[in-house]
């Protein structure tokens, strides 16, 4: 396909990676394809980066850090805030690209790219405000502060549901800091990366402070090199959790910092007093987002008995209203998945559900009329525990039902899982509102709510969904170190 012909600003369509201000190709000129996952149709080729390249790209970085640690924190500001602006002026362009090689729709890009900048304008608003302690040591011929430096060279690894909002949710608070990155592109999609690397060089970022690198075969090497290198001091991850626990095995060698976003499997709960037109509101927004392939979209949906036929019946009549089809068509609300290994595992859980009894009732198939990454809009009821639906995360667009009797019950049912991103439950009851927030083993609950990503709010996990938090007054710390200095003094 002809992305350029779709853009306005054609010079945001880079295919080189981004190396101490310059595009570079691999070392070895090799390259690899980037396709749009609708038509299957060839986009660009992007460099497919080896060690070596990858380590000239950390040099960079390391080069960097010299003097960016000491830029103003008042610059870093102006400079995010630059960026932030740039992303916003070009949003139309931006989405284009992401819906190119992601897929999703041109609306959902373009929410994308204004929750992408917002991590630029909120951390642009932080950077000037990183504050050290002053504390009254023990001893009284001491003086007692601590300050917050940057931590270094961070290794960022991104995905590629948000290839925009991703990279700026780990690099806004980095740069913030004071820190210099490499940035791995996701293998699946890159331009939107580069694209953004473009906006960095004309907001006057300087040069080597923001690297960001392509692979899609040599993802693993890439990954080995930011895990395992003496001067990356930071490792930022967001995918599995089967890779996360690689690449923390990998950190190990060199002890470095971590924060990594991992896997989940929401439960979304809906009790019998609860508002059934709001709940449907939020699962709309927490289960069919991007086709179901976002962390935080709701795998398990818990609905009380009394309200179960009730509810799953509104659910199946407003999906029908979906149009599944290419991002670029106006009427569509839903795109393809990412690629074909999507789709096998989203038939996979749904013909596992089957066979154990669950019940179709709608979908449940892939849509092979409109290409080989697209699956129906389905929606399963009667499932149980022990489906493979309860223990993997599908990342597709598969709404499965499960009743419940009592509050306990769907407790132990929502916490029955290795991981614990994101829950929602819906209830008009004050009380149980808190005694359910509370039980939750998640890092983030919606209330009546399921839509809960915001730069402002702590984004991160427990259990095997991972540690560390993302946005929010919080992110900063990911990126910082804090420095005690005890200085004696004379009397
Ligand atoms: C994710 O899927 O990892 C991120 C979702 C979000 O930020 O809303």
């Amino acid at each position: 396909m002809d992305l350029s012909a779709k853009l306005k600003d054609v010079s945001l369509l880079q295919t080189k990676c981004f190396v101490h201000g310059k595009w570079v190709s691999a070392a070895s000129d090799k390259t690899f394809a980037v396709d749009n996952p609708s038509t299957l149709q060839h986009i660009a080729s992007c460099p497919e980066f080896d060690p070596k390249d990858t380590e000239a790209a950390v040099a960079a970085a390391q080069d960097a850090f010299k003097t960016f640690r000491h830029v103003p924190a008042r610059t870093r500001a102006r400079l995010l805030r630059r960026w932030y602006e740039l992303m916003m002026e070009h949003m139309d362009d931006l989405a284009s690209i992401i819906t190119a090689e992601n897929g999703k729709p041109l609306a959902d890009s373009r929410t994308e790219v204004a929750y992408a900048a917002s991590f630029f304008e909120w951390f642009s608003e932080e950077a000037p405000r990183i504050y050290g302690d002053t504390i009254e040591a023990s001893n009284p011929s001491c003086r007692l502060r601590t300050v917050k430096e940057p931590i270094g060279v961070c290794g960022l690894i991104a995905p590629w549901n948000f290839p925009a909002a991703m990279i700026t949710r780990k690099v806004g608070p980095a740069l913030a800091a004071g820190c210099t990155v490499v940035v791995k592109a996701p293998g699946e999609a890159p331009l939107t990366a580069l694209a953004l690397a473009e906006l960095a060089r004309r907001a006057g970022i300087p040069d080597g402070v923001v690297n960001i690198i392509t692979a899609l075969e040599n993802t693993a090497a890439v990954g080995q090199v930011l895990t395992t290198h003496p001067v990356i001091k930071k490792v930022s991850f967001t995918g599995s959790t089967g890779v996360g626990k690689l690449l923390m095995n990998q950190c190990s060698i060199t002890l470095k910092k971590l924060s990594f976003e991992l896997g989940g499997n929401a439960p979304f709960i809906v009790f019998d007093d609860a508002n059934l037109a709001v709940a449907l509101r939020g699962l709309m927004a927490s289960k069919f987002r991007i086709s179901g392939q976002t962390c935080v979209c709701a795998n398990r949906i818990l609905v009380q008995r009394a309200v179960y036929d009730t509810f799953v019946q509104m659910v199946v009549d407003e999906v029908r209203q979906f149009r599944v089809g290419d991002g670029y068509v106006q009427s569509t609300t839903h795109g393809p998945l990412i690629h074909q290994r999507a789709v096998q595992k989203v038939a996979t859980h749904v013909q596992d559900a089957v066979a154990r009894g669950a019940r179709v009732l709608l979908g449940g198939e892939p849509l092979h009329s409109l290409g080989p990454n697209y699956f129906g809009i389905t929606v399963l009821a009667d499932m149980k525990p022990g489906m493979k639906l309860c223990y993997e995360e599908t990342f597709g667009p598969v709404a499965a039902f499960f009743p419940f009797d009592t509050e306990e019950e769907a407790i132990a049912l929502a916490n029955d899982s290795d991981v614990g991103l994101a829950g929602y439950f819906f209830s008009k009851d004050a009380n149980r509102c808190y005694r359910v927030a509370e039980a939750l083993e998640v890092g983030m609950v919606g209330v009546n709510v399921g839509a809960l990503s915001d730069p402002v709010a702590p984004f991160g996990g427990v259990k095997q969904s991972g540690f560390g938090r993302e946005g929010s007054k919080y992110g900063i710390d990911e990126f910082v170190i804090t420095k005690m200095v005890m200085t004696g003094i004379d009397d």
